[in-house]
């Protein structure tokens, strides 16, 4: 079950990976990504992931994109690695060529992948929850677009990390709740299960519209709306979704317990709803 790396056609192991300096998603953040996870050795909600990133390149003028090549290449690496429970890594750049800020000519598209186990005691206790702060989303005005510039992702996570917390909340300069720094977020509210929608200020998840589907099949009040601060620092139950994530409740903001403190009915259902899918 060895952890592998492809690089344009050829597969090896991830420690010998490299891409050349001028790939344009090193030098400019030209590059968009997606993250698969894996159960039981099936790649979970393929198609949702690939539709994504067929999007995500099409936003970014990508040209030639030939995403059935992708997913082809991405399922050979997948099952030489043989690894049940897995996260695949896709990354595709706009190509490798001289600095300069203007697309290049016809070059090729750079695809990058890894495929790595996904250990589960190193991920945070979904019976125990987070905690988070809420940070200033200074982001492009596109993070409906899956790209690699994760830069104020990064600094936040980190500034979450530094006070104690696992994870922060981004929320826009007019007080809008908008998401995680890898994840969605949602909350219940006035019995309503809520989360913003879908516009270029947030991704939209995949694992966010999986709850959501769960939430209509359950017959939960769900809305997709704004909400600011003060309803997040009110809500009854609180938590976050990703790939990785799943549903992950959040029971401490900013220093004040979220409810009573405790992970609530509603987040522990959905866990409990979504893991079912995960290894249908
Ligand atoms: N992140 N919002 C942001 C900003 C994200 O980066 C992600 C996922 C999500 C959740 O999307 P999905 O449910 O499709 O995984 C929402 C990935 C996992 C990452 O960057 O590692």
């Amino acid at each position: 079950m060895p952890e592998l790396a492809y690089v344009n056609g050829r597969i090896m192991p991830i420690e010998d990976a490299v891409v050349p300096v001028e790939d344009r998603g090193y030098q400019f953040g030209d590059a968009v990504y997606e993250v698969i996870a894996s159960y039981g050795g099936k790649m979970f909600c393929l198609e949702e992931h690939f539709a994504r990133l067929d999007r995500s390149m099409k936003e970014l003028f990508f040209k030639d994109v030939q995403i059935d090549v992708i997913r082809k290449a991405a399922a050979e690496l997948f099952a030489k690695a043989n690894i049940d429970r897995a996260a695949l890594y896709i990354q595709v750049s706009r190509g490798v060529s001289p600095r300069n800020h203007s697309f290049p000519g016809d070059i090729p598209l750079q695809v990058v992948m890894t495929v790595r186990k996904i250990d589960e005691k190193k991920l945070p206790s979904k019976d125990a929850g987070i905690s988070a702060i809420t940070v200033e989303d200074f982001r492009w005005g596109r993070c409906d677009i899956k790209t690699v510039q994760l830069l104020p992702n990064v600094l936040a996570k980190q500034k979450a990390l530094d006070a104690g917390c696992y994870d922060a909340i981004f929320v826009a300069k007019d007080g809008i709740v908008r998401e995680g720094s890898s994840s969605n977020l949602f909350i219940l509210s006035g019995g309503m299960l809520i989360t913003h929608p879908l516009t270029p200020d947030i991704l939209s998840g995949i694992t966010r519209s999986l709850v959501l589907d769960i939430c209509r099949e359950k017959e939960y009040q769900v809305e997709e709306r704004f909400f600011d601060k003060s309803e997040l620092y009110d809500a009854v139950e609180v938590f976050l979704t990703g790939t990785i994530t799943e549903v992950l409740p959040v029971v401490r903001i900013d220093g004040r317990p979220v409810g009573n403190g405790k992970v609530g009915l509603k987040a522990r259902a959905l866990q409990e709803s979504l893991s079912e899918r995960l290894k249908s």
